[in-house]
């Protein structure tokens, strides 16, 4: 499929196919923008395609992120035959709730890899063009584990926190050659994000506190209209700022005794689970309509 379109701006969103990045997908599309989607399961983005394309024209990109081999020539062919993007905003991403020792050195490279080093490749693909042109934007979504270091999280948690540098570094390289760099850090989102590993025990309990994915789209791509460097969603977790600086001790505590599960109602994990084990894409899942994500951990 290709655009017809060409005047209009070009944004890539990876982890189009779900959650947070299908609804920004969704409030790019209210504004005209052409859209590469981006995500491994292909159906789903194609139907997101459909959906949208009486807003606006989109591209499905079938990628998988943890395949650092895979990038770079897909962005040169999206390049090559779309022109230059003028919009990033990555949203892919995966969380693992174990502890330390309950994860390989490789899950935890995987995870860097999907949440920090596919920006790091992805924007170097993007970046030249917008710098010549002095013109484009740049929107990473992180997490506020990587300002707390919550129990389970060592490597979603030092993932985000390396694409926060990431952005913030760029800020300070690129920010007066025309290009905007903005990393979102969002609370709780009612997505299927909760269904990764470690985390369905918690799932109800959490998203009753959840923000929805339209709610977060709609201010993660306002930040076009108004670019800033941070975005904290909700506004008053930037209390969680303050409150580092004032007294980290008794935040670093507090933290790691609340996020600490209760062992009382822990499910455990499943004797068979290994995280790094590839990500399979299940047929019970893979139905359309479904809320469940359709490829998880096994
Ligand atoms: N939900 C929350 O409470 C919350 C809070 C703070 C930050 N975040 C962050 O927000 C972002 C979006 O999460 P979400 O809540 O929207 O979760 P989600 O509904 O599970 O969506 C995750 C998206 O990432 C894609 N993805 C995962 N692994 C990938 C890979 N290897 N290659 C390509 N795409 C991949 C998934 O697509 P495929 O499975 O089709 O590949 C899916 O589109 C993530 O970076 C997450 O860390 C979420």
């Amino acid at each position: 499929m290709g655009f017809s379109h060409t005047q209009r701006p070009l944004a890539v969103v990876t982890g189009a196919s779900g959650g947070i990045g299908a609804a920004v997908a969704g409030q790019l599309a209210r504004r005209g923008v052409r859209t590469v989607l981006v995500a491994r399961r292909t159906e789903r983005l194609r139907e997101l395609a459909r959906e949208l394309a009486p807003l606006a024209p989109s591209v499905v990109m079938s990628l998988d992120l943890a395949d650092q081999d895979a990038i770079e020539p897909a962005m040169r062919d999206l390049l090559r035959e779309h022109g230059p993007v003028d919009i990033l905003i990555h949203a892919a991403g995966y969380g693992i709730l174990r502890e330390f020792l309950e994860q390989r050195p490789e899950d935890i490279h995987r995870l860097m890899q999907v949440h920090y080093f596919a920006a790091v490749q992805m924007i170097h693909a993007v970046l030249p063009g917008m710098v010549e042109r002095r013109h484009g934007h740049i929107i990473n979504i992180g997490s506020i584990a990587a300002k707390v270091g919550p129990w389970g999280h060592c490597g979603y948690s030092a993932a985000k926190a390396a694409l926060q540098s990431l952005t913030h570094t760029l800020a300070a390289e690129y920010g007066d050659r025309g290009v905007h760099f903005s990393y979102v850090q969002p609370g709780i989102v009612n997505s299927a994000f909760f269904e990764g590993p470690g985390y369905r025990h918690l799932a109800s309990n959490l998203r009753r506190h959840a923000l929805s994915c339209d709610y977060v789209a709609r201010r993660i791509v306002g930040l076009l209209d108004r670019p800033r460097l941070e975005l904290v969603v909700p506004r008053h977790h930037r209390v969680v700022d303050w409150l580092k600086l004032l007294l980290p001790m008794v935040v670093h505590g507090t933290i790691a005794r609340r996020s600490r599960p209760d062992t009382s109602t822990q499910q455990p994990a499943p004797p068979d689970w290994r995280p790094s084990e590839s990500q399979v894409i299940s047929p019970a899942l893979t139905g359309s309509g479904s809320s469940q994500p359709k490829d998880r951990i096994a």
